[in-house]
């Protein structure tokens, strides 16, 4: 049995201003906080990275067998299937998890996991929306019947693989694998597991940060 994690690292970062996961939080950078918590909880982590980073992030993670580093694509999609490169035949389970999510809890993680292992084809993080919805061109959206997706997302490690095989793009890994089928459970997510999507996000996380380390 091995659980691998996938950890999308590859973006640029455009909404943010830069490539956001080499900011500092607290006394590390954003992708080394979802690193150190990937390699808490799965056997094999699979980082992925921009191919102007591929350098010196193999040089970090030399002396460490358990991190493989590889290049990313141009979409998130691609990047996950640059990752999926790198995953032994013989992971049972596939986690992928966006570096721009460094506020994720080992618990969470563990969660998804232990879904997959129990039985489910995928297991996914859904948080409630708190705001009213409302198609652009239409009609209101009823909020208790969505739930805004978060990552780490576990799948059978067939099951991911399957869903990128013809090099499709989505988002996130759960709508690929429903598009071949695939049943997504959701578990609850963690509303401090936001993505650090533009610079009032970091700084939200490192007011989080600073708390956790001053209690
Ligand atoms: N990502 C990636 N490869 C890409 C695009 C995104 O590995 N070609 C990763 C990002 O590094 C991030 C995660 O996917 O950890 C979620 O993407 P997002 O938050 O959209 O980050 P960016 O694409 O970097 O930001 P933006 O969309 O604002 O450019
Ligand atoms: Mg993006």
């Amino acid at each position: 049995m091995s659980v691998w994690i996938v950890i999308v690292a590859a973006g640029s970062g455009t909404r943010f201003g830069g490539p956001k996961q080499y900011e500092l939080l607290g006394s590390s950078r954003i992708v080394d906080r979802s690193i150190a918590t990937a390699c808490r909880v799965g056997d094999r982590v699979a980082l992925v990275v921009g191919a102007d980073d591929l350098g010196e992030m193999r040089a970090q993670f030399a002396a460490n067998p358990d991190v493989v580093v590889v290049a990313g694509g141009t979409t998130r999609s691609a990047s996950v299937r640059g990752g999926l490169g790198a995953v032994s035949d013989d992971a049972e389970v596939i986690v992928v998890h966006d570096a721009a999510r460094p506020l994720a809890t080992d618990a969470l993680f563990e969660q998804v996991i232990a879904s997959v292992l129990a039985g489910a084809a995928a297991a996914v993080p859904g948080v409630a929306v708190s705001d009213s919805l409302r198609e652009i061109d239409g009609g209101v959206v009823d909020r208790g019947r969505v739930v805004a997706v978060q990552t780490p997302q576990a799948f059978r490690a067939d099951l991911l693989r399957r869903a990128h095989r013809d090099e499709p793009d989505a988002s996130d890994d759960a709508t690929l694998v429903e598009m071949i089928g695939g049943k997504v459970e959701i578990v609850p997510g963690e509303t401090t597991n936001f993505k650090i999507t533009t610079s009032h996000d970091l700084k939200v996380a490192r007011m989080l940060v600073a708390e956790e380390s001053a209690s």
